[in-house]
């Protein structure tokens, strides 16, 4: 997958990274503001909010759908709602661009109420399954029309009139399929229990619970959760602060672990457990990062975090961690080439549907910079290079996703030789920022 108009960059070895990194607000958390208060009766106040194409994407769906959303100030957002089940017929198919977040939490959110409304994207959003969404939201009575089993876009969804309550267990560890299912309840009648045997992120729970739904959460013995959702629910439009994204972040700390004398400090960064895997896991590869200040901001857990350049080591990551870390994976492999010793990441079959297939992805832009590994089934096995070991010089493809992006880009700064990625594009969907941010704490990237 190619993008038309691509910009490719190269990142070079410079001096150490110093300063503060301001990252941008959490997209996980961005999207849902726009959606719930989209959805809500009243005024959403929102603060905070990420301002990307992904986010942008979303904001234009929901204007679609007869919500109002305007921009205050910058991340200063304001949303005035519909009620639920008031949505209208989009007269435009909606077009998310490289969004699945967006895309697929809005298929639930008009799941329920009886409209039509067409889904489209750019070619990475084309190229991934909505099947996941689409099939389990069947049994609340929608129909819809994809491209061929796994129901790509351009998809048409018919939502459900007097749409049933239902009980349902997700097996696959997918926030978004049970975010989608979630909505989809508020408007179904009776008492919906969604089930997932995986933890996954619960920005959708708590927000909903902010927004006056009656929802409900509980553990099970046996591990993961059941979430019970009373409907048709009333949502009521409140205010939102949108804490700063730790996937964005991770960027900026792999930066400063990996490039000598560096001493990055990342204020206010979202710290929900069910996020926070990559913190956990460079810690135990021996990274210096302090935890300052650990606060509570929006109803999230957020703290501020000083990163040092460290000597690294290679670890074992579970597949049990993969939920609280599935967008780091990409940033992890390249702390891994730089630690001494082999980092063996298990249970990553989720990576396959992301904006690319992440695991292929990493894989080749590992080999074009000369770092050795290997894949065994769902798992990925890195051999650290040591802190001065990776070659770099490559070329790497990006395949219109950010995070291969920035991740490779990373690379490049403390790499032998400069590493080039062919698209820096995409990385607006995420952190049109990074660039900026990146060269104030001495940062090195350039047009090859
Ligand atoms: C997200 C969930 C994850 C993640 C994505 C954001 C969300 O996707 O990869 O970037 O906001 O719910 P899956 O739910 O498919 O794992």
């Amino acid at each position: 997958m190619h993008n038309a108009n691509s910009a490719p960059l190269t990142a070079r070895r410079a001096g150490p990274l110093k300063g503060t990194a301001q990252v941008p607000g959490d997209k996980s958390i961005s999207q849902r503001a726009l959606i719930l208060g989209a959805l809500a009766e009243g005024e959403t106040c929102i603060t905070g909010l990420l301002e990307s194409g992904d986010v942008h994407s979303t904001a234009g769906a929901l204007r679609g759908f007869g919500a109002t959303l305007t921009q205050e100030g910058p991340g200063r957002w304001h949303v005035t709602g519909t009620g639920v089940g008031n949505w209208k017929s989009p007269v435009s198919a909606l077009d998310f661009g490289n969004s699945g977040t967006g895309s697929r939490l809005v298929m639930g959110a008009m799941a329920t109420t009886p409209i039509t409304a067409i889904f489209t994207g750019d070619a990475s959003l084309r190229s991934r399954p909505m099947a996941r969404v689409v099939e389990p939201l069947l049994a609340f009575g929608v129909t819809y029309e994809g491209q061929g089993p796994k129901a790509l876009m351009p998809l048409t969804l018919h939502g459900a009139k007097d749409a049933p309550a239902i009980d349902k267990l997700v097996e696959v560890a997918s926030a978004q399929v049970k975010s989608a299912l979630l909505l989809a309840a508020l408007n179904a009648r009776g008492t919906t229990r969604i089930t997932q045997t995986t933890l996954t992120r619960d920005h959708s729970e708590k927000m909903l619970a902010a927004f006056g739904a009656k929802i409900s959460v509980s553990p099970l013995a046996e591990g993961g959760e059941s979430i019970v959702v009373e409907g048709p629910a009333r949502l009521t439009g409140c205010t939102v602060e949108v804490p700063r994204d730790p996937s964005s972040a991770a960027f900026a700390i792999v930066s400063a672990l990996i490039v000598p004398g560096s001493e990055v400090e990342l204020p206010a960064i979202l710290l929900n457990p069910r996020r926070a895997g990559v913190i956990e896991t460079l810690l135990e590869m021996g990274a210096h990062i302090e935890i300052r200040n650990r606060r509570s901001s929006g109803g999230e857990e957020i703290g501020d975090l000083l990163v040092r350049h460290s000597a690294l080591k290679g670890v074992e990551v579970p597949a049990s961690r993969a939920p609280s870390m599935i967008d780091e994976y990409p940033i992890l492999s390249v702390a891994a080439a730089f630690a001494t010793g082999e980092t063996a990441m298990r249970g990553l079959e989720e990576l396959r549907v992301k904006e690319s297939d992440r695991l292929e992805a990493v894989a080749a832009g590992l080999k074009a910079n000369g770092v050795s590994y290997v894949i065994e089934g769902d798992d990925l096995i890195v051999d650290g290079h040591g802190p001065d070991g990776v070659v770099g010089g490559g070329m790497v493809a990006t395949h219109m996703d950010h995070r291969i992006a920035m991740s490779f880009l990373t690379m490049g700064l403390a790499s032998q030789k400069p590493v080039t990625v062919d698209d820096v594009t995409m990385i607006a969907t995420s952190f049109p920022e990074y660039q900026d941010l990146m060269r104030n704490l001495g940062a090195v990237m350039e047009a090859p």
